[in-house]
């Protein structure tokens, strides 16, 4: 699906209507939330909301053009309402008044988000906020009944002062709530929906003195996209992360490791609750025989340093994992893709093996091949590494699916 600000085609798409109520500006924080997390966020603003909160600052944190006219005189060939409905993923409207909600109960379609919503045939979400005594009011509650029965999740005011000076029930619910909210009206058909994966991401470092140690070049940036892609079909993630060059992303559950030790027992550990592991860290394959536990002084002369090997992590996990977990590692070479990259897919008994470039290394693309155990093949072109994780994240789909018979 395209989105305005030409995103890739798989990204979803959230139409975030704001009403007038003094807490739009909340809206704000939550559109960069939702965006944060890779959501494409279109803002569709009513005239009152216009006045309390200008639509540029919708505008810059979106980065899309904020939809305000049912009939916009620059855009004369599309019907901007169907546009939208059709675009959207999933509709919030945060805040909703209770204007707002009495024309959506009652199918008016008056202004542009009003049909928008009549349209769609998305999922939909309203946060309402206002006075105490209009929440009150049987004649807002009833509509709000009526929008629950028709399908409408509503995430519920809370109890606090209002911006009218009075307190009670009416203010916006926290932001944070909100988000979840949308996040699970977008689960609904999510392929990993609850499904539990291990991902390992980043390099390990291995000292061999309080100062140094040795390392290589991985930026992390492969593993975290693979997290961010995971979460994003429904996946609880839980992220094992060595040492990166970028902050790692949002996920379930995060652990941080250092050395590829560290890495091995974090891994063994959490194997048994996952349905699969996605090895995609950087191992140092030696380690220093001994780490010296202060700093190794200059002599001036030639020292040298006892490597031993490190385990193979992923092929351990193989060995030992229970029935119909799936488990893809990486290969990364300098030479020989191909026969290089299936000789470790039989050594280390996965599912599949991402083989890559070693140019990929530290860059924001890739490309390489996928090959799979029972023998089949793909090739992926030059593509940046998110939409190279989905698309692994869609082949685990596949392979979950035939794990699961
Ligand atoms: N790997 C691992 N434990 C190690 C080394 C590598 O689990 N000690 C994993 C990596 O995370 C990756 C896969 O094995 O998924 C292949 O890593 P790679 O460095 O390409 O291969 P190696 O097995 O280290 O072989 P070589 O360095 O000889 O190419």
């Amino acid at each position: 699906m395209a989105s305005p600000n030409g995103a890739l085609a798989d990204r979803r798409t959230v139409l975030l209507g704001v009403t007038g109520s003094i807490a739009a500006y909340k809206a704000l924080d939550l559109a960069g939330r939702l965006r944060r997390r890779g959501i494409n966020v279109v803002a569709a603003m009513t005239g009152a909301a216009c006045r309390l909160v200008g639509p540029a600052s919708f505008e810059s944190i979106t980065g899309n053009p904020v939809a305000r006219e049912l009939f916009p005189e620059n855009k004369p060939q599309t019907i901007e309402h169907i546009a939208l409905a059709e675009l959207a993923d999933a509709v919030a409207v945060v805040p909703a008044t209770a204007n707002f909600l009495a024309k959506a109960a009652h199918g008016l379609a008056d202004d542009l988000l009003t049909a928008a919503v009549l349209a769609t045939k998305s999922p939909k979400l309203a946060a309402p906020a206002m006075n105490v005594g209009m929440w009150e009011n049987p004649v807002v509650q009833g509509n709000l009944k009526k929008l629950k029965a028709g399908g409408w999740q509503v995430v519920e005011p809370e109890e606090g002062f209002l911006a009218c000076g009075t307190r009670g029930a009416g203010r916006l619910a926290r932001v944070e709530i909100i988000e979840q909210a949308i996040l699970d009206l977008l689960g609904r058909g999510r392929d990993l929906a609850g499904v539990p994966v291990l991902i390992t991401a980043g390099r390990t470092e291995e000292p061999w003195d309080p100062v140094r140690f040795l390392s290589n070049r991985s930026s992390g940036r492969m593993g975290f996209a693979l997290a961010r892609a995971a979460r994003e079909q429904g996946a609880e993630v839980t992220l094992i992360a060595g040492p990166a060059d970028i902050a790692p992303p949002e996920v379930d559950s995060l652990i941080r490791v250092r050395t590829a030790g560290e890495m091995r027992r974090a891994v063994m550990r959490q194997l048994p609750g996952n349905r699969a592991l996605i090895m995609a860290a950087a191992v140092a394959d030696y380690r220093p025989r001994i780490t010296q536990r202060s700093k190794i002084k200059r002599s001036g002369g030639r020292i040298t340093l006892e490597l031993a090997p490190n385990p193979d992590i992923v092929a351990e996990a193989a060995g030992k994992r229970k029935k119909g977990t799936v488990v893809v590692g990486f290969a990364l070479e300098t030479g020989d893709l191909r026969a290089n990259a299936l000789k470790k897919l039989r050594a280390k008994g996965l599912d599949l093996i991402v083989a890559n470039d070693a140019r990929a290394l530290g860059s924001s693309s890739n490309r390489g091949w996928l090959f799979f155990a029972e023998g089949r093949s793909e090739r992926v072109p030059e593509t940046g590494k998110d939409a190279f994780a989905k698309l692994i994240i869609n082949r685990l789909v596949g392979l979950l699916k035939r794990a699961d018979g």
